[in-house]
């Protein structure tokens, strides 16, 4: 088996069997919030407390879920080859299941930042984020995520990533977001492209290979072959 560089680009559905909801699987409700009243600057803008009540309720969920098959398979796939996983998910549970290469391309839960210098940030583990938690520079601490709206500052690295991979999996992404669904036609020509997505729609990714399973049943098949 040759070691080859595989990328895997990962979405909501991915952690969807660990009990994270996806963000368009319940009627465009994330949590029951509309996204765009808890995931912008104008919501936090309008009503940081609120913004900073949801997402601290978000990062205190995420120690009480678990890395499914899927996420560990992924980890186990570093045996026999160089995996990189460019997640949108902001979720830990990537690092967690021990993938060691793991880019966040809408940041991190577990992350604070200052509001006004965005490369200020801090691990916070699973802790809140209170009112009035400021950064060296006086501004209110918020969460080290991206929002509808701002610079995704890791879209170039990520290119860059996808640029080499000769294998490019996709798992658990509806591809609605932009820049980051770009990534999905980022990979060399020569490239092989899997799609593991129940709701997988044919035509989307020309040539790729789509399985039209959950992650947890998928993936740790498609690691298996890999591995083989
Ligand atoms: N296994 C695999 N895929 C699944 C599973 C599962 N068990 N359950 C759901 N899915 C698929 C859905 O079919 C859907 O295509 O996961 C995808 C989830 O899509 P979204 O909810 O749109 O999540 P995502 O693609 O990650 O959203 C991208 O949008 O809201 C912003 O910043 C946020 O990172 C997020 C970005």
């Amino acid at each position: 088996m040759d070691r080859r560089h595989i990328v895997v680009l990962t979405g909501a559905g991915i952690s969807a069997e660990s009990g994270i909801p996806t963000f368009r699987g319940s009627g465009g409700l994330w949590f029951k919030h509309r996204i765009e009243d808890v995931a912008t600057p104008e919501a936090f803008d309008r009503d940081p407390e609120m913004v900073l009540t949801f997402y601290n309720q978000r990062r205190a969920q995420l120690q009480s879920v678990e890395p499914n098959t899927a996420h560990k398979a992924l980890a186990r796939l570093e045996q026999g080859h160089r995996v990189s996983v460019v997640t949108q998910n902001v979720d830990n549970l990537h690092e967690r299941a021990g993938s060691t290469n793991v880019l966040h391309l809408h940041g991190q839960l577990c992350r604070a930042r200052s509001s006004a210098d965005p490369d200020w940030a801090v691990d916070i583990g699973y802790g809140s984020i209170r009112m009035g938690q400021t950064c060296p520079l006086g501004s209110q601490l918020r969460p080290d995520v991206v929002w509808f709206g701002e610079p995704v500052p890791m879209m170039d690295a990520a290119r860059e990533v996808v640029s080499t991979a000769d294998v490019l999996m996709i798992v658990g992404t509806s591809l609605a977001v932009y820049p980051a669904a770009y990534l999905a036609h980022d990979a060399p020509p020569r490239a092989e492209v899997i799609v593991v997505d129940p709701e997988a729609q044919a035509g989307k990714i020309p040539g790729a290979r789509i399985y039209r399973d959950k992650a947890t049943l998928r993936v740790p098949l498609l690691v298996d072959e890999l591995l083989g």
